[in-house]
């Protein structure tokens, strides 16, 4: 019940399905038992709240029971980076063998529908074999295996998740496409686009979707770089104008502080281990993966420049979720931020519409405060920077920045204030000189 697999119960028993939401937390089970949703996605909780008293929603702990009523296994757990860079498949072997265990009692033909993003390979050699030798049962004869990756977006999860653009079915099993065809068509008729392939390319189809929107942003990061160093340069234009061509499209064209969260940091980096294992260098990969990097070091740039040495500096940071309407800092290019400006130590002045808890449990007291309010967190500031695109943000005026010192600098990362400064600002806009 993390992020996939909770938005994808709470809409599935929305459509009328009865779904069991299982996880081994039982904290997080009773949580959501009581209409409540472990973390902040917009109307989430509201769905969870209609599903769970229709009773069409069951969060339990209860995997064996589930699995013995259920036609269809989702699996949703979460595959985080390593260290190194690669996948972590701890909770995924972990769950494949729960899997397994329970599927010895199991009399039915269930499909185990694989979700979480796996590496290549993964579903066919590490979560089929382990269900077959924990279970003693064969795939294709007790139980089908499937592979249907996830497109949906935080901060808009719900109706991605009511209205996804496509639905990818991978298995090399006739019937169980046709049965996965069969319970998507009930859920989302005929309009949705659908795509039926083999696990191994359903695998690969959510690494090349994510990689290249990634790849995307790095390409506009570039040209946002290149915009800093050229007078009247403005990206967004340039982004406008290029997104107006229909084969390059204006969606994931916004320069900012590079792009976060907890899927294309990890998606990228395990796409890459993945070529290399496979003994195929993947250059663009490793660029996209730089540049995106490097982007973090031009605000420091820009800051070192403008503010000399920042011990004792007052810099307030506008925004620590890793995007809008989420309250996720997992791979927060702010949090990074932070961090190197504490090790600089500056004083550091929090402020998040959502976010501001996480932030406070991740990075601690020490030189950080925190503030609910945006005047609150920017009084005396030497510097303010803005890194994430909250809505609240785009309202910001004069008087709300009224009690920064003078001459404070601005730097805005997502170039979200609309109106003119005074000159008691410095402002810096990435992507335009
Ligand atoms: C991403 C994909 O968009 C989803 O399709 C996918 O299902 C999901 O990963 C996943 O693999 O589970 P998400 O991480 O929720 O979704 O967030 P995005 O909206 O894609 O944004 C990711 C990062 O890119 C954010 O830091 C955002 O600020 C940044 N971004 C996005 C930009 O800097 N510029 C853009 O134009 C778009």
């Amino acid at each position: 019940m993390g992020f996939v697999g909770l938005t994808t119960a709470a809409v599935f028993a929305e459509k009328k399905i009865t779904v069991y939401g299982v996880d081994n937390d039982k904290n997080k089970a009773s949580q959501i038992a009581s209409s409540k949703a472990p973390f902040f996605e917009p109307d989430l909780e509201h769905v969870i709240r209609r599903t769970v008293n229709s009773g069409k929603l069951i969060p339990t702990t209860d995997l064996l029971s589930s699995i013995s009523k259920s036609e269809i296994v989702f699996v949703c757990v979460g595959t985080p980076m390593k260290p190194d860079g690669s996948v972590n498949l701890d909770y995924i072997k972990k769950v494949s063998t729960q899997i397994g265990q329970a599927m010895k009692s199991v009399s039915a033909y269930p499909i185990i529908c694989v979700k979480s993003t796996v590496p290549p390979g993964t579903t066919e050699r590490i979560i089929t074999k382990l269900i077959q030798s924990k279970s003693g049962k064969t795939a294709g004869q007790h139980f089908g295996i499937a592979m249907t990756p996830e497109f949906l977006r935080e901060g808009s999860a719900v109706s991605d998740m009511r209205t996804p653009h496509l639905i990818v079915i991978g298995s090399s099993d006739e019937n169980v496409q046709e049965r996965m065809s069969a319970f998507f068509r009930k859920i989302y008729g005929t309009q949705t686009k659908m795509i039926t392939t083999n696990t191994i390319s359903a695998e690969l189809i959510k690494y090349a979707n994510n990689s290249f929107l990634a790849t995307k942003i790095s390409f506009i990061n570039t040209i946002a770089n290149v915009c800093n160093r050229i007078a009247g340069a403005d990206v967004d234009r340039i982004a406008d104008a290029i997104g107006s061509d229909p084969r390059i499209g204006n969606l994931f064209l916004k320069a900012g502080p590079g792009y976060g969260g907890s899927c294309f940091p990890k998606d990228v980096s395990g796409f890459i281990h993945y070529c290399k294992q496979i003994g195929y260098d993947p250059v663009l990969l490793k660029a996209t993966d730089l540049v995106n990097r490097n982007q973090i070091n031009i605000i420091l740039e820009i800051l070192n420049k403008e503010l000399g040495k920042l011990e004792d500096k007052s810099i307030s940071i506008l925004g620590t979720a890793f995007k809008k309407d989420t309250d996720d800092i997992r791979e927060s290019v702010s949090i990074k931020l932070v961090n190197k400006l504490k090790k600089a130590r500056a004083n550091i002045h929090i402020h998040d519409p959502m976010a501001l808890e996480n932030t406070r449990l991740t990075l601690g007291n020490n030189r950080i405060y925190y503030f609910s309010d945006i005047s609150s967190a920017i009084n005396s500031a030497d510097c303010i920077i803005l890194m994430t695109d909250w809505d609240e943000y785009k309202r910001i005026n004069e008087k709300t920045l009224s009690m920064a010192k003078d001459a404070c600098l601005i730097i805005d990362t997502r170039r979200i204030l609309k109106f003119n400064l005074s000159a008691r600002f410095r402002y810096i806009a990435l992507g335009r000189s």
